[in-house]
């Protein structure tokens, strides 16, 4: 199986982009890199170690990463981020803490280890802040060529932003992390609004994990229900709530779930558009594409993908 790293700012989509790693048999998840955003780094790390195991899966080591972006030394949690995924991160529902506590390596070490034991089999899928694999390049740049790939949500290409008509929430909590990443060469998909407010859930999916009457499905259920509510309140004209961070693990386990433009890109560090992700235009010319970025999906397949996945885990 292919070897995964989920990098996560624990939140309700982070949650979900678990389960559907745990319910997926092609890839292995190999660890979680904990970061910062929907919740405090520590409240993160919490959530991904309490959440393996009611899924079953303790075996899953979780790292502690950076608590906050690479230009500042602190950082403190939105509003907005609250209200869509709980003051918790996973809906204001109460879940037994785990007794495990973090790896003591730190998420960067981590990542850079796993690259130098699994190289081309290693897939890191980062659904949070880019800090994490921005210091890992950083420290180890020779990385970038060494790992088979990356696939990241957040962004936006062809449509506006979540924070602002430009920015995307993952992006805008540290473009200049984002940037490095996106222009370091190394193979990176952007799986980014364009496709991930395109997959949306409904109540009507949560009921069928309610319906299992199971530990598992009550707590999915439950936590998914809070942030559709969110959605109902943020987004009324989508009809459901956005399976961001889900899709990307999609997208990492069949890459053939997205259409993908093959382009050279960047993040807008300076001026108004600050967080916009965007072609380099230095780079528009180099025949060598380094990334993708998803501009259509397959909707009705990969709901099919994530809901088979998901109950089957949550049967137990
Ligand atoms: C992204 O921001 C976070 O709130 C979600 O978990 C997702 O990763 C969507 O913009
Ligand atoms: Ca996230």
């Amino acid at each position: 199986a292919q070897k995964l790293i989920l990098d996560l700012d624990t939140g309700v989509d982070d949650a979900l982009a678990i389960s559907y790693a745990l319910g997926s048999p092609e890839v292995e998840l190999i660890g979680i890199t904990g970061t910062y955003g929907n919740v405090l780094l520590d409240q993160g790390v919490r959530n991904a170690l309490a959440i393996t195991d009611l899924l079953g899966h303790p075996e899953v080591k979780v790292y502690k990463g950076i608590p906050h972006s690479s230009t500042t030394d602190s950082f403190e949690v939105l509003d907005i981020s609250a209200l869509i995924h709980g003051k918790n991160g996973i809906g204001d529902v109460e879940i037994p803490d785990s007794n495990r506590e973090p790896e003591t390596e730190s998420a960067v070490d981590f990542i850079i280890d796993a690259v130098k034991t699994y190289g081309k089999d290693l897939t890191y899928v980062p659904t949070g802040p880019m800090t994490n694999i921005a210091a890992a390049l950083k420290k180890a740049p020779e990385i970038k060529d060494e790992i088979g790939k990356i696939v990241l949500m957040g962004g936006a290409l062809t449509v506006c932003g979540n924070v602002n008509g430009w920015e995307e929430a993952n992006i805008s909590q540290d473009p200049e992390a984002a940037d490095y990443l996106f222009r370091s060469g190394a193979p990176a998909t952007m799986v980014g609004l364009d496709v991930t407010l395109q997959t949306l859930l409904t109540y009507k999916e949560t009921q069928i994990w309610r319906d299992l009457n199971t530990k598992a499905g009550k707590f999915l259920a439950d936590m998914t229900d809070y942030y559709i509510k969110a959605y109902e309140t943020t987004s009324p004209h989508l009809g459901g709530c956005g399976l961001h961070d889900p899709l990307a693990v999609g997208v990492a386990v069949d890459p053939t779930l997205i259409t993908a433009l093959p382009i050279n890109m960047k993040v807008d560090v300076e001026g108004p558009t600050r967080g916009r992700t965007i072609g380099d235009n230095t780079r528009m010319n180099d025949p060598v594409k380094t990334m993708k970025a998803a501009i259509d999906v397959d909707v009705p397949r990969f709901l099919n993908e994530f809901m088979t996945r998901i109950t089957a885990l949550a049967k137990n």
